[in-house]
């Protein structure tokens, strides 16, 4: 056999969130491709990390009062225990936030410098003043510039559509602190993909590298049709950093900057393959730069322009192979609607292996997941209808009616009559391949159910459970047992890529390993037969309205949870002067009585010759009741300013002898000082005398 050597990735989960179902979608689909690979003897290896950079991942880390770090080391470990519990058998696990990537930015950045492809241009963006950030537009609301609907995302418009720069919003908020962002204007480094125009029209246009769907939306969308009367459309710049403050790499020839997310996102499928070639003895470029080794990268259609425009672009401009085929699939969702956070229908991976089988759940995406990108719907009754009928009760069925019989005797020494459904079904295996091969996973359940729907008969006419009350037909028995088992497993063969717990079950049933496609050519005979364990529950009702229900109360915690915090978010005030500031001991009325707060009006206000922060305020309590007083806020306040206003003083402080004067009490302010400080004044109607109470 001619063994390929297959590098396959699936698109690296952002570090900011936990798995959901909707990303099982992709990763189940991959994980299965990559065990069909292995199961067919081809050196596969799936290459895979954690996508841990951008502001998100900032914020987040603020709000939390942890480092970015510390939050990125956490979802790796929660993200590879949900896979593991998924049995998703990745080769290599790792993190965009590495040395081996950072390096391999580098090196990738300054080929795209050296091929000309970068330029620089300012750039005006919307700056929260507040947070010190610049802001992505997700982080900012507004009203559309178009219709005018209020409420609408910092990039386009809900409601007419209209797609526009955040800076273009009509009353844009920062959805971080609530307050109005400013323009500022920065630099940034473009990649100027138009150069690659004629490369990409061929990579995307031509080959087998994507599906003809793709093909014809990058074309209509993107590229446009040099032979048609429009002719091509140039590729917009990419914009490939971001200023600081941001969580990511510093782009080594422009300090200050950092590469944009997108640009080492996906270089972090080569740093994952490095990690893995370090640890395993193997060259990196025998798998990146050589045409022998194919490379597969399974992602969601929203994330289609990255994966065909940008990536083999910066492969190309980089000296690296470029993939042999990029897999793009649809998305899920949950009786006919998106999945919905709110809603509690964005099912955690871990809040459904708290209740349900993961291979109930491979089994139903295997059953849905075509070579197109169409949506698929999660519905429960579908699923557990799909799951119950056809694997508990057409494929496990086999197992359970037959195993007990043969337990003392094993398996016939020689294979029997059949009638030749073993070889019919082993005959199908290349027809299943080609479809596992094809991603039409749809097509190759329906295939071998088919096959389960010719044994099952078989079973059913020959009676084993009758056979065994008769002894005479002790032989009869273990041969009707034989070809029954053997149909199983032949059939569980074929479904080991989607269900790994059950071949290895299996395996153990018939004390002999699946572990290749061939072994569904021959039938197996004269080993031994375990004792039968059960090999796969039924889906209980219960246990999904429970795994709903728990899904449901998570998501009102967290809506809870936001609206607490939006409550205390509204004015954008941030926690920080209580920290720079904590609370003093406990006081007492009569202590608080003590200070005798009064109304009073500044009459005069002037320079103090030689004093840096001091200025001399002459106070009126009202009639003849004159107060001089010596207040640290030159820096703040221009003194004709102050001149009528009224503040608040401690009226009955002892008096001070300072070095410019007498000073006989104290204005109130706020403020840690300097420029930053801000006097306290009654609202309109107050007299001076009066006391603060
Ligand atoms: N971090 C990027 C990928 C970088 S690859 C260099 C990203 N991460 S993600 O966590 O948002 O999504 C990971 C994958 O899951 C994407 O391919 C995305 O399309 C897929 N899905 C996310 N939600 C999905 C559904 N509801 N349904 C199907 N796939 C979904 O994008
Ligand atoms: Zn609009």
């Amino acid at each position: 056999m001619n063994q390929r050597k297959i590098l396959v990735t699936a698109a690296l989960p952002y570090a900011n969130g936990a798995v959901h179902l909707g990303h099982l979608v992709e990763y189940i689909q991959t994980d299965i491709w990559v065990r069909f690979q292995k199961l067919r003897g081809h050196n596969c290896k799936f290459m895979w990390a954690d996508d841990t950079h951008g502001t998100a991942i900032m914020i987040r880390a603020r709000k939390e009062g942890r480092s970015e770090t510390e939050v990125i080391a956490e979802a790796n470990a929660e993200h590879q225990r949900d896979f593991q519990g998924f049995q998703i058998a990745y080769d290599n696990y790792g993190s965009t936030h590495s040395e081996e990537n950072q390096k391999l930015c580098g090196e990738v950045w300054q080929s795209i410098r050296d091929a000309g492809l970068v330029k620089e241009k300012d750039v005006d963006q919307l700056f929260d003043v507040e947070q010190g950030t610049f802001l992505a537009d997700r982080f900012v609301t507004g009203t559309c510039p178009e219709c005018h609907e209020p409420g609408q995302a910092g990039d386009n418009c809900s409601k007419c559509g209209a797609t526009y720069s955040p800076a273009e919003l009509i009353d844009p908020l920062s959805t971080l602190s609530g307050t109005k962002p400013e323009i500022r204007s920065a630099k940034h480094l473009f990649i100027e993909l138009e150069q690659l125009h004629g490369f990409l029209q061929d990579w995307t246009q031509s080959g087998d590298h994507l599906q003809p769907e793709v093909a014809n939306y990058l074309k209509g969308h993107f590229l446009g049709d040099p032979d048609s009367e429009e002719g091509a459309k140039p590729l917009r710049d990419w914009d490939i950093s971001r200023p600081a403050p941001y969580f990511g790499f510093e782009i080594p020839d422009s300090p200050g900057n950092f590469w944009y997310v997108w640009f080492d996102a996906p270089i972090g499928y080569i740093a994952s393959t490095q990690q893995w070639c370090e640890k395993n003895d193997q060259s990196l470029d025998d798998w990146w730069k050589n045409d022998v080794a194919e490379i597969h990268h399974f992602i969601g259609k929203d994330i289609t322009y990255f994966h065909t425009l940008f990536w083999p672009g910066m492969l190309k401009a980089a000296g690296y192979s470029l993939p042999t085929k990029v897999h793009i699939h649809g998305f899920l969702t949950v009786n006919g609607r998106k999945m919905s956070k709110r809603e509690g229908t964005a099912f955690k991976a871990s809040t459904y292996l708290k209740h349900l089988d993961p291979s109930a759940l491979r089994y139903y995406y295997a059953s849905k997941l075509g070579a197109r990108l169409d949506d698929l719907d999660l519905n429960f009754e579908e699923f557990t209808s799909k799951v119950n009928a056809d694997l508990v009760g057409k494929v496990v069925n086999l197992a359970s009616r037959s195993a007990k019989f043969v337990k003392n005797v094993g398996l016939s020494v020689t294979y029997p009559d059949d009638g030749g459904l073993f070889q019919q079904a082993a005959k199908a295996g290349d027809e299943i391949a080609a479809a596992y091969e094809n991603c039409e996973y749809n097509k190759a359940m329906r295939l071998i159910l088919e096959l389960a729907d010719r044994a099952n008969p078989f079973v059913e006419n020959a009676e084993p459970w009758n056979l065994k009350k008769d002894e005479s037909k002790a032989n009869e028995l273990q041969d009707v047992c034989t070809v029954a088992l053997n149909l199983f497993r032949q059939l569980v063969i074929y479904l080991s890529p989607v269900l790994p717990e059950l071949a290895e079950k299996t395996g153990v049933l018939l004390n002999d390993p699946i572990e290749s496609w061939d072994q569904s050519k021959s039938p197996l005979t004269g080993t031994d037969v375990s004792k039968f364990k059960h090999m796969m529950k039924r889906i209980e009702e219960k246990d999904v309205k429970a795994m709903e229900e728990e899904s449901k109360a998570e998501a009102d915690a967290t809506v809870a949870a936001e609206q607490a915090s939006a409550a205390s978010d509204q004015y954008g005030d941030s926690g920080q002067p209580m920290i720079d500031e904590p609370l003093t001991e406990e006081c007492t009325i009569d202590d608080f009585v003590k200070v005798d707060l009064r109304v009073a009006r500044v009459v005069n206000a002037e320079h103090v010759e030689g004093a840096r922060k001091l200025l001399k305020l002459t106070l009126s309590l009202g009639g003849e009741h004159r107060r001089q007083v010596f207040a640290g806020i030159k820096a703040a306040y221009e003194p004709e300013k102050l001149i009528g206003r009224q503040v608040v003083m401690v009226a009955n402080l002892k008096p001070r002898q300072m070095k410019f004067g007498l000073s006989e009490g104290m204005v109130c302010a706020s403020g840690p000082g300097g420029e930053e400080v801000f006097l306290l004044s009654p609202d309109e109607g107050a007299k001076p005398g009066q006391r603060v109470h």
